[in-house]
């Protein structure tokens, strides 16, 4: 199975509506200063991506530019419609921006055809969606095997990592069962374990514990930052849980479709005023 870029009609980036370019923050100067360069391993640069509907261009991600390290824990919060998903999708591969570059290991992945990225999807990148997106006719099993099909690896290479998963999102019993025959938390765990089967380098996690209770959310990031440890992986994740946002080495906060980095304070205060305004 491949994923392809969703076709885009947006129109040229040139509309008034895009910032100028982010200059990196004096926080953020300080932090690229103490590293070291080999080891960004996403390196996101004057990202744009419009929607065109009917006689209006939304600019859902404005200009964005910064750079994550190997090994590095980034949770993203803001207010709902402010462009997290847009930018993780696109930052996943799964989704094209209109102008902008995105390096992944110093490759650029927005220059890559459907296939290549496929591949390197495969291989390095996983993914967590805000709704599970499980395909409702395979089981369990079947799902968590998807992103095997695409980086063309013996099945010994994940076997192992596949028991592990499954023992420890606690989904053994449950792998022959339909999505629908498996509670909310169940479809997550499945959710889960489909974008960590590859091992992948970096793990884009979209509200990963937003459908789950307490108990549930702070299992789910444990698992996550423990896998993160073994394995040494890169996590982006946007999230409305302060109590998680709060472990990440490094804060984000997206407004309106531009990304700044932000400290926790200001990141609870943009969370509180943005679940204000938002639906519930
Ligand atoms: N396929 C699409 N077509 C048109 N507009 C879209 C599309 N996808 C997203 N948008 C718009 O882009 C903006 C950003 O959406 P996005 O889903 O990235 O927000 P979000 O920050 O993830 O919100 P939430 O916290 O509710 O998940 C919104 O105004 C949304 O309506
Ligand atoms: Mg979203």
């Amino acid at each position: 199975m491949s994923f392809r870029y969703r076709k885009t009609t947006a129109p040229a980036v040139a509309d008034p509506a895009v910032a100028s370019p982010a200059q990196p923050s004096a926080e953020e100067a300080l932090w690229e200063a103490g590293i070291d360069k080999e080891r960004v391993i996403l390196d996101v640069r004057d990202l744009v991506r419009q929607y065109e509907q009917s006689d209006e261009v939304i600019t859902a991600v404005n200009r964005v530019t910064f750079k994550v390290k190997e090994g590095e824990f980034v949770a993203i919060v803001g207010a709902s419609g402010s462009g997290k998903s847009t930018l993780l999708h696109m930052m996943a591969g799964l989704d094209r921006p209109n102008a902008g570059s995105i390096l992944v290991r110093g490759q650029d992945i927005t220059a890559m055809g459907p296939d290549e990225l496929s591949r390197f999807r495969g291989n390095y990148l996983g993914m967590i969606f805000q709704s599970h997106n499980l395909i409702p006719q395979f089981t369990a099993l079947e799902n968590i095997l998807i992103p095997t099909m695409m980086c063309r690896k013996p099945d010994s290479a994940y076997e192992e990592n596949l028991k592990k998963l499954v023992v420890s999102l606690g989904i053994a019993d449950r792998l022959h069962h339909l999505p629908s025959e498996l509670s909310g938390g169940q479809q997550q765990r499945v959710a889960i374990a489909r974008a960590l089967i590859n091992m992948p380098h970096i793990v884009f996690a979209d509200e990963p514990t937003g459908n789950l209770d307490r108990a549930n959310a702070d299992e789910v990031l444990r698992l996550l930052l423990e896998t993160r440890r073994m394995l040494g992986q890169t996590l982006i994740m946007v999230t409305h849980d302060m109590s998680i946002a709060e472990q990440a080495d490094r804060l984000y906060r997206m407004d309106n479709g531009r990304l700044e980095q932000c400290n926790r304070r200001s990141a609870r205060l943009a969370e509180e005023e943005g679940l204000g305004g938002q639906e519930q």
